[in-house]
C-alpha cells in the first residue's frame, strides 16, 4: 500500500506512513486565482492499493474537491484500489431529511466520491453510524474516544465522570467510561429544526466535588459545551474538562468555552489546530494494516 498525502492532512498522513512503514506519495496542490483547486500526484501509484489521507474540515468544499481530484488522478495513473481515509467527514450531520424539501447532503458527497474513483472509505466518529447504510461502497467508522480518554488517564484524571451533552452522545460517554473507570451520564438537548436553536435540560447528576469530562463528537460553535458547563458548575462539579473528536471550534468558540470555566479543551488531528493534542495516527494505521 502507498499513502497519498492529502494537502489537508499531510502531517497525519506522514505519521501514518511512519507507523505502518508504507511509502508516501507527495501531492502538489495550488489554488487558481479564481478559487479552483489543482492537485498532482508526485510519485507513481501504478498497480498499487493507495490510501488517500485527506480530512474534509473547513474549507470543506475545496478539501472535498481535492480529495475527488486525487482519487481521479490515482485511477488515471493505474492505482488498482483506492481507499479514502477521511478523519473528519464533512456534511455527515445532514444524513436524513429533517424538513420537507431538504436534501441528504452526505448521500450526494459519497456518490461524488464513488464517481471520482474511490472504492472504500474509513472515517472516524461519523456523526451517526446509521448514515453508512447510504454509502455506495464499503465504509467503516472508527472511534477515537478511547484515545481521548487515555489522554486524561495520563493527566491523572482516572475515575473522572464522563458526561455526554446529549442522549445521542451517550455511547461516547460509555466508551470513555471503560477507559476512565468512573461513572457516566448524559444531559438532554433539543434542537429547533427551523431556527437551529438548541435548549439543554439539566437533570441531577452524581458529580458534586468530582472531576467531569464532557465528551462529544464535534465542537462547532461551542454552545453545547458552554451550556453543559453551566449546568455542571451549578451542580457542584470540582473541575470540568472537555474532549471532542472533531474540534471545528468556529470563531471564538475556544474562548467562550474557556470563559465558561472549562479547564482544558482537547481534540484530535482530524481537524488540525491548537487543541488537537491527540493524534489519530495509531488508530488509522492499525485499520490500514488490517485491510
Ligand atoms: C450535535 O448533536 C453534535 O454532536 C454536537 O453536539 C454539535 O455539533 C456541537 O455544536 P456546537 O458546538 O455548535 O454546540
Amino acid at each position: 500500500m502507498k499513502i497519498i498525502l492529502g494537502p489537508a492532512s499531510r502531517e497525519l498522513g506522514e505519521k501514518i506512513a511512519e507507523l505502518t512503514g508504507f511509502e508516501t506519495v507527495p501531492v502538489a496542490s495550488r489554488v487558481f486565482p479564481d478559487g479552483e483547486s489543482y492537485v498532482r500526484l508526485e510519485a507513481s501509484v501504478k498497480d498499487e492499493h493507495v490510501a488517500i489521507v485527506q480530512t474534509t474540515c473547513m474549507p470543506q468544499d475545496s478539501n472535498l474537491m481535492q480529495l475527488a481530484f486525487m482519487a481521479n488522478a490515482a485511477r488515471r495513473n493505474g492505482a488498482r484500489k483506492v481507499t479514502s481515509v477521511i478523519p473528519y467527514l464533512a456534511y455527515a450531520r445532514q444524513d436524513k431529511v429533517f424538513l420537507e424539501g431538504e436534501n441528504v447532503s452526505i448521500e450526494t458527497i459519497v456518490a461524488m466520491l464513488k464517481a471520482a474513483g474511490i472504492d472504500q472509505l474509513i472515517t472516524v466518529n461519523i456523526h451517526a453510524e446509521s448514515a453508512l447504510s447510504r454509502f455506495p461502497f464499503p465504509a467503516k467508522t472508527l472511534s477515537a474516544i478511547p484515545l481521548l480518554a487515555e489522554y486524561f488517564v495520563e493527566k491523572g484524571c482516572k475515575e473522572a465522570f464522563a458526561l455526554a451533552p446529549d442522549k445521542g452522545a451517550f455511547y461516547i460517554a460509555e466508551q470513555a467510561k471503560t477507559v476512565l473507570g468512573g461513572e457516566s451520564g448524559n444531559l438532554e438537548k433539543q434542537r429547533d429544526r427551523h431556527t437551529g436553536q438548541t435548549t439543554q435540560t439539566a437533570k441531577h447528576l452524581n458529580i458534586k466535588d468530582k472531576t467531569v469530562i464532557i465528551f462529544d463528537d464535534i465542537i462547532s460553535t461551542g454552545g453545547t459545551i458552554v451550556g453543559a458547563a453551566k449546568i455542571l458548575h451549578e451542580q457542584g462539579a470540582a473541575h470540568v474538562y472537555t474532549a471532542c473528536v472533531h474540534g471545528l471550534l468556529i470563531g471564538d468558540a475556544e474562548k467562550r468555552i474557556l470563559d465558561a470555566g472549562i479547564k482544558e479543551i482537547i481534540s484530535t488531528d482530524s481537524v488540525p489546530g491548537k487543541t488537537s493534542k491527540v493524534s489519530l495516527a495509531p488508530l488509522l494505521s492499525e485499520a490500514l494494516k488490517a485491510l
